[in-house]
């Protein structure tokens, strides 16, 4: 589908008769898609049973009047107050037991049964009475699973359902104490009732009982949108099931949850994010106005692979947000720098958060495209910037296939959240660093799942802090002719959470002949010269190994050795390392490095390059060997500027 806009609206919020206003402003800024109703639940059944949907099909009228097409989100983000009489048992506990009581949103346990039927039943109702509206182009499910760490729950709901599931996964009880390691510290059950959960214990529980709890949460968001999308399809199989994930949510695993959707959207908020972050402060300075450079785009890229291509940005910040601890206005061009990153790596739509700030509660200070007295915010002419671009540059429906690949793993995200050993040591942060590493010198980069079957077509894979191998990894492997970079941590545990008999990274000699005899973790300031440049510290593996060395640190511990095409990093490192690093890679894998300024980045979509520039200061590029000339801006790059540049081989 062609690239265009949308806008997220909230149509219960203001009257009646200015909607009409709104969509044709919407329609006139050139805004196609119209998210509405996720949180619209006691509007729309204000009583048990009593239903209030005229309003709601008005604005839907109203809307595809004006040739809006509407994306409608079931509401059950935000389940009513009345829910809580029927089922004062159904909010999340925390882990200290506590509940996570009504006044905001999000305040229910994903195991509950009867709050599981309730939101099947307004699914149903809703599907049965939208599914034939004209306006209507698409169902979005609920709303940021995971929004305020709300997937894992220590409820009763929760405990009855985690034993059910440890039954279906062990079978027997021997199984489970066998694979837990019970022996140790006199932990074994006898039966799988006397399974608590991984909370309350008086020091760590064991990291195998955790982490089946991190599975099984994550499992029970699967459960709960599958029960959705079944019925969304059947009243429509023809229109796109929608979820807004959200950046730097890794609770559940998103590609699970994205087997069951035709489109991942997520909901991007650079500024937000950036201040959020453990960035060092001079890096949050730098890019206060602009959010980090590769933020967004690792998240794009993420969000590309978890429904197999189709993505959108659902929300997109068009001002100061309100909720990080500061919130800053953007950089003039901002948001159309970020919305054309977006198309840039395969988006297509971008839709922003909100139509018009609301004066009321909780996001009373979160900027729309429209003021809280109605006029234009400054966001909304750059929206109408980028729609008319979006016609006059014409960018194809695809995007270009990357060469160098980056594997992303939950289930490794929460092994190592349960067993850090090196504190702050995450899955994460690794494929942070490669990825960084290789967007500074231009490359396009796809993200893999970690049951990736084959390589075939990538030039460079790498794989970050892996928890543990599988059958699909170890099979692309072994028939891929490419360059592999594989990271510290990996394969340094079985799937049961122990350690493998031959020991870390656990891969077959004919792969790598080594291994990991012991790990030195130190605070992250720890800093040791690397011969060449860099810092080695934090994670530093002391390796045995028969194959060559590359790199060594200035204590003489190897830190990067290779066997073939497959390279093992045994370290954690700083920038320069890791750059060091990659950029020998590239050259191995011969993939061409464009030369890029400061805060400038680019990614490709078939048949043309976009570049952006995230510097505060203006900058200047030159066409790449595989360029032929501008469609969009020129080689000057002003601070949030744009170029799109023209492939001449077609990308
Ligand atoms: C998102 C959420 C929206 C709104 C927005 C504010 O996380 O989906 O409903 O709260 O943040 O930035």
């Amino acid at each position: 589908m062609r690239p265009t806009l949308g806008v997220c609206y909230y149509p219960e919020h203001w009257p009646e008769d200015r909607w009409q206003l709104d969509a044709a402003m919407m329609s006139q800024a050139g805004i196609s898609y119209v998210r509405v109703g996720e949180f619209a639940w006691s509007r729309l059944e204000p009583n048990p049973g009593q239903m209030h949907f005229d309003w709601l099909e008005r604005a839907m009228d109203v809307l595809g009047e004006h040739g809006l097409k509407v994306i409608l989100g079931t509401p059950t983000a935000t389940p009513p107050r009345w829910m809580l009489d029927k089922y004062p048992d159904m909010l999340a506990l925390d882990v200290e037991g506590r509940p996570r009581g009504f006044g905001s949103r999000r305040h229910y346990c994903f195991s509950h049964q009867g709050y599981l039927e309730e939101s099947r039943r307004i699914t149903r109702i809703l599907a049965e009475r939208f599914a034939g509206h004209p306006a209507l182009g698409g169902w979005q499910t609920d709303n940021e699973f995971g929004c305020h760490l709300t997937v894992v729950s220590y409820s009763r709901a929760a405990l009855a359902e985690f034993r059910n599931w440890l039954r279906r996964r062990y079978g027997s009880i021997e199984r489970l104490n066998q694979a837990w390691g019970n022996v140790f510290w006199s932990m074994e059950y006898s039966h799988f009732d006397q399974i608590g959960l991984p909370n309350l214990t008086v020091t760590e529980a064991n990291p195998a009982h955790s982490l089946d709890f991190r599975r099984f949460s994550s499992d029970q968001v699967v459960r709960f949108n599958r029960a959705q999308v079944e019925i969304l399809k059947s009243a429509r199989p023809d229109l796109p099931v929608i979820h807004n994930f959200m950046g730097r949510f890794t609770e559940f695993d998103h590609f699970d949850v994205g087997a069951d959707l035709d489109v991942a959207g997520w909901d991007s908020y650079p500024l937000g994010f950036l201040d959020q972050s453990d960035n060092p402060s001079g890096h949050k300075l730098a890019y206060l106005r602009q959010g980090d450079p590769d933020f967004q785009a690792m998240h794009h890229d993420i969000y590309r692979s978890v429904c197999g291509g189709r993505w959108w940005v659902m929300e997109q910040q068009p001002g100061p947000v309100n909720w990080a601890p500061h919130n800053p206005d953007p950089l003039a061009g901002m948001v159309r720098l970020w919305s054309w990153e977006a198309f840039a790596h395969g988006a297509e739509v971008v839709s922003y958060f909100r139509w018009r700030q609301f004066h009321s509660a909780q996001e009373q200070m979160h900027a729309g495209l429209l003021r809280p007295d109605g006029a234009p915010a400054p966001a909304l002419d750059e929206a109408t910037q980028v729609a008319s671009e979006l016609r006059k540059v014409g960018i194809s429906e695809t995007c270009a296939r990357a060469r160098a690949a980056i594997v992303f793993d939950y289930e490794s995200e929460w092994a190592w959240q349960i067993q850090p050993h090196a504190k702050g040591f995450s899955h994460s942060a690794q494929v942070r660093a490669a990825y960084v590493a290789l967007r500074k010198r231009g490359v396009d980069i796809d993200i893999l799942p970690k049951h990736a079957k084959s390589f075939e077509g990538y030039d460079l894979v790498v794989i970050p802090a892996l928890f543990a191998w599988n059958d699909n990894l170890l099979a692309a492997l072994r028939s891929f002719k490419g360059q592999v970079l594989v990271g510290p941590r990996s394969g340094s545990k079985t799937g049961d959470f122990t350690i493998p008999d031959s020991l870390a990274p656990g891969l077959p000699p004919e792969l790598l002949d080594a291994r990991v005899l012991r790990v030195d973790s130190s605070d992250a300031g720890l800093r040791v010269p690397v011969e060449g440049g860099g810092t080695v510290g934090h994670w530093r593996e002391r390796l045995e190994a028969s194959c060559d060395v590359l790199m060594t640190d200035d204590e003489g511990e190897a830190v990067l050795i290779v066997q073939g095409n497959l390279h093992y990093l045994g370290s954690t490192g700083d920038a320069a390392f890791m750059q060091r690093v990659l950029d020998g890679l590239l050259e191995r894998a011969g993939i061409a490095a464009l030369d890029l300024p400061e805060g400038v980045r680019a990614r490709s979509r078939d048949g043309c390059r976009i570049y952006v520039n995230y510097s505060a200061r203006p900058a200047t590029i030159a066409l790449a060997a595989d360029e032929s000339g501008y469609v969009l801006g020129g080689p000057e790059l002003p601070p949030a500027g744009v170029t799109v540049a023209r492939l001449s081989m077609g990308g």
